[in-house]
C-alpha cells in the first residue's frame, strides 16, 4: 500500500461520515455538532486528499514507511478529534483533554508533513526514481 492510496482511500471514507453528518445537523435542525463536521471534513477530508496528491506525485516518498505513518496518525488524530470535538458540544466537557492530546497527534503528523516538504531528499528511501507510463 502506498501512502497516496491510503490517503484517497480514508478521504473518502471520511467525507461519505461528514455529509452524512452534515445531513443529519440539516435534518434534525441540530447544528451543535458542526465543529465536529467541519473538521472533519476539512482535516479527513480536504487535507488529506491534498497530502494523496502531494504523495502520488513523488513515487519514491508514496512507497515509504515515513510517508505511511504520517497519514496513519494524522488520520488516528482526526477521528480522535471529531469524536472528541463532537462530544465536548454536546455537553461532555470531560472531553477536552482528549481533544487535546488529538490535537497534539495532527499537529505532529504536520510537522512531519513539513520535514517532508522542507528536506525531500532525507525522507525517502533509495526506490524506483520514477513510475513508468506506458507510451499510447
Ligand atoms: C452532504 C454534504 C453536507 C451537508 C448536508 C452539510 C451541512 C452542514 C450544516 C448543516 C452546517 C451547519 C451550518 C451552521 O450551523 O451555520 C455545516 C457547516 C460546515 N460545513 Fe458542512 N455539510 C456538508 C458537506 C461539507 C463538506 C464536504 C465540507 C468541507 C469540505 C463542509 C464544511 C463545513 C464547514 C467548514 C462548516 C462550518 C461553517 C461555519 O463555521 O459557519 N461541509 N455543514
Amino acid at each position: 500500500m502506498t501512502a497516496s492510496s491510503l490517503s484517497f482511500g480514508l478521504a473518502v471514507l471520511f467525507v461519505i461520515v461528514g455529509m452524512a453528518m452534515g445531513i443529519g445537523m440539516a435534518a434534525s435542525q441540530d447544528h451543535s455538532i458542526m465543529p465536529a463536521h467541519a473538521h472533519l471534513n476539512l482535516l479527513g477530508w480536504v487535507s488529506l486528499f491534498l497530502f494523496g496528491i502531494y504523495y502520488e506525485r513523488r513515487p519514491r516518498l508514496d512507497t515509504s514507511r515515513l510517508a505511511l505513518i504520517q497519514v496513519s496518525l494524522w488520520s488516528i488524530g482526526t477521528v480522535v478529534l471529531t469524536i472528541a470535538v463532537a462530544a465536548i458540544h454536546l455537553g461532555y466537557t470531560a472531553a477536552d483533554p482528549i481533544a487535546a492530546v488529538a490535537s497534539l497527534i495532527v499537529l505532529g503528523a504536520m510537522l512531519l508533513f513539513a520535514y517532508f516538504v522542507f528536506r525531500p531528499g532525507a525522507s525517502v528511501a533509495a526506490g524506483p526514481a520514477a513510475r513508468m507510463t506506458p507510451a499510447e
